[in-house]
């Protein structure tokens, strides 16, 4: 009978400091699957746009007149120019290229341009913006650069419903219904997978979370509720809810199974979304991985537009995760540097409390190439 080693290996450190594996990885993960970008509630009206950066490209966002969000390369087809240049704004009815005014429609149309009279064989519908996919899921706009997209269901309700052990648990939340009661944006100087790979245990939960083991006790033991199926970590007997001190929180979202309240659920949507459920609220963890030692997260607290609209203070139930996520983004840049040490060449271990972070590192192998590593890194490591 073989049994398995307590101790498996990690990744190489070069992984997390080559900028050509960071490069890659844009290419085979970011740019390939769906990354989820922005809050729908975001782009309220007609014409209003957001732009955000997925991968290496600039992608534009925009609510059109039918209601519907469409997303484009935010590139003009003329000779390139980025055509929306802010992060958000409003248009009226084209979206109007800022060098030699090319001209598109909320479709992506070019319908106007200087002189286009002049250029009779100008093909205009050749020379529309070009599309990228966009699907919406728990309010937020998910999209996706591939040619041919990884179907959506599979890839991102999917992973919830693994993680949940049903695809309606997550639906039960409303999340889409829910209102934006905080969002914090946190600029790590570590590399995303660190990041990933900190969410997905909970080894580090005694040492570094006194506040969040106070209201969930089981994982002052350490073990990761997500390597289990369907396990939601149970709230502290005093715990009146998902609080900084335990207090009361803003009761149980309506749909909710009995199962699911006093609970904690914890997803990962991979590669760059964590989701977390409570029973009053909903956390989103969207990561924007900008070097390979830099990845901006938006930290959004979504309660129901009821809690918001009272006016009630959110203050104790957002810091709870929000002090969560200064330990754990504090945690990673503290293994940033270690990355690039000669004593983490060949990597560093796992527990077995640990051992689900594993399959994550395969998928990077997979996705990046099987070898995964940059050619000549190792040598040229000090
Ligand atoms: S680059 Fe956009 S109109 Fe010329
Ligand atoms: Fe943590």
């Amino acid at each position: 009978m073989t049994t398995t080693p307590r101790l498996i290996p990690t990744l190489p450190g070069r992984l997390y400091t080559s900028p050509e594996f960071f490069a890659r990885e844009q290419e085979a993960i970011f740019e390939s699957l769906w990354f989820c970008a922005v809050r729908c509630s975001e782009l309220a009206s007609p014409g209003a746009f957001r732009t955000v950066m997925i991968g290496r490209e600039n992608i534009l966002i925009v609510r059109h007149g039918d209601g519907g969000l469409r997303a484009f390369l935010n590139v003009c087809r003329h000779r390139g120019a980025r055509l929306c240049t802010e992060e958000a704004g409003e248009v009226r009815r084209t979206l109007r290229c800022p060098y030699h005014a090319w001209s598109y429609d909320l479709d992506g149309a070019l319908v106007a341009a200087p002189h286009l009279a002049r250029m009779p064989d100008l093909d205009r519908a050749g020379y529309g913006l070009r599309p990228v996919a966009l699907r919406e899921w728990l309010g937020y706009a998910w999209l996706c650069l591939a040619d041919e997209p990884p179907p959506f269901e599979e890839s991102v309700p999917g992973a919830a419903a693994e993680r949940l052990g049903e695809a309606a648990a997550i639906d039960r939340y409303r999340a889409e219904d829910l209102a934006v009661g905080r969002r914090i944006r946190y600029d790590v100087r570590a590399n995303w997978k660190l990041i990933v790979e900190n969410f997905m245990e909970c080894y580090h939960c005694p040492t570094i979370h006194p506040e969040l083991t106070a209201v969930l006790p089981e994982f002052a033991r350490g073990y990761a509720a997500q390597s289990s199926v369907g396990h939601g970590a149970a709230f502290a007997e005093g715990a009146r809810g998902f609080t900084v001190d335990g207090g009361a929180g803003f009761g149980r979202l309506p749909e909710l199974a009995a199962e699911q309240d006093r609970r904690y659920y914890a997803i990962t949507v991979r590669p760059q979304v964590f989701i977390n459920l409570v029973p009053d609220h909903v956390i989103v963890h969207r990561m924007f991985p900008t070097a390979h030692d830099r990845t901006v997260v938006e930290c959004d607290w979504l309660y129901s537009p009821e809690v918001i609209e009272s006016g009630v203070d959110l203050s104790r139930s957002v810091e709870l995760f929000h002090r969560v996520n200064v330990q754990d983004f504090a945690a990673c840049e503290m293994t940033q540097p270690g990355m690039g040490s000669r004593a983490y060449r060949a990597g560093g271990v796992l527990v077995p409390s640990e051992h689900h972070i594993g399959a994550f590192h395969g998928w990077v192998r997979e996705r990046v190439g099987a070898e995964a590593a940059p050619p000549g890194s190792e040598s040229d490591t000090p």
